[in-house]
């Protein structure tokens, strides 16, 4: 019987999940239905990174038109508006559907996984894509994602959503330390997005004076509450791993920049209230993070 995935949050990552997922040659196994806050008939229009246009006719609905008992939800929205959208969702949906949640930062990963009665799991990607208009995604760079439950259960499922968007043409893979992984990435986005999006400038810049000492003493300030939470540093250490991302992503404006031109929320909270509320249980003090979360857009 063909079963159907919701994708929960049609935005950026969310279309492009259907885009990818819901391709005709693997409908017969698996129907794809994206929910947000309007239906609509219109189709998404993908662009690759290529440049080529493909257009993907998937069925756009809300909360109250939702299966029963989907295969599985992909949570797609922003952090702030997760526990929210999901709150919709739930009344429509059998509570013991598995999730999978894409939010940067580890602000929401920890509460659903406790609360949510079907198995919880969290995917941190390095795609990157963005929205033009209602209906378009572009997949501006093609990256990797990790899939796993943050205790390490539930190894099959995370290998089969993994298998499934591998097959539809993500790279993907599943791992048994996804906490490790987005407390990693928080570090990375706690040293570059506050600071850009505050200062107004792109990644690279981060490098000069008179921000480059301003980085160095939060990733002082980062490694100290890795340190007291038990999350092993990467390999190269800290400092090597935010200032390689910096490097590689030189040109970029980052995620949060963009939002604070756009005139949007950002995802400040998501990114610095874990690592405050982690330093206030260690009693670490923190100047810099508190600056940055005072300062925060
Ligand atoms: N985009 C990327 O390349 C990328 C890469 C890595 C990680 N991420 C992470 O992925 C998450 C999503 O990012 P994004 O770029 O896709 O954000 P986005 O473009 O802002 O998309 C979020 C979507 O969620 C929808 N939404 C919010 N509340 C909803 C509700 N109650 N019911 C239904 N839909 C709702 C929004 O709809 P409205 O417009 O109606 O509010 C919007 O379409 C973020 O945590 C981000 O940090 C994104």
């Amino acid at each position: 019987m063909t079963e159907t995935t919701l994708v929960l949050g049609p935005g950026a990552l969310g279309r492009l999940l259907v885009a990818y997922l819901g391709q005709p040659y693997l409908e017969q196994q698996n129907r794809i239905e994206l929910v947000g806050r309007k239906a609509s008939s219109c189709p998404i229009s993908l662009v690759t990174p290529e440049g080529e246009t493909l257009s993907c006719l998937v069925p756009r609905i809300i909360a109250n038109q939702a299966p029963w008992k989907p295969a599985l939800v992909h949570l797609t929205t922003k952090a702030y508006a997760a526990e929210q959208a999901l709150a919709e969702l739930a009344t429509h949906i059998d509570p013991a559907t598995p999730l999978v949640l894409w939010q940067n930062g580890f602000q929401v990963q920890e509460p659903l996984t406790r609360r949510w009665q079907g198995p919880v799991l969290c995917a941190t990607t390095t795609e990157g894509a963005y929205t033009q208009g209602e209906d378009i995604v572009v997949h501006a760079g093609l990256g990797h994602t990790f899939i796993g439950h943050l205790g390490g259960a539930y190894p099959d499922l995370a290998d089969s959503v993994a298998k499934m968007l591998g097959r539809a043409g993500l790279s993907a893979e599943s791992c048994t330390d996804i906490r490790q992984r987005l407390w990693h990435k928080l570090v990375v986005n706690a040293a570059i997005n506050p600071l850009v999006a505050r200062y107004r400038i792109r990644n690279g810049q981060l490098r000069d004076r008179p921000f480059r000492p301003m980085v160095t003493g939060i990733i002082d300030e980062l490694s100290l509450i890795m340190e007291a939470e038990s999350i092993a540093p990467p390999k190269q250490g800290w400092a090597a791993m935010v200032w390689k991302v910096i490097e590689g992503t030189a040109n970029n404006r980052a995620s949060m920049l963009q939002d604070v031109l756009a005139g949007r929320p950002t995802e400040a909270d998501a990114i610095l209230g874990p690592l405050r509320e982690a330093a206030r249980r260690h009693d670490i003090v923190a100047p810099r993070l508190d600056a940055l979360w005072d300062n925060s857009p």
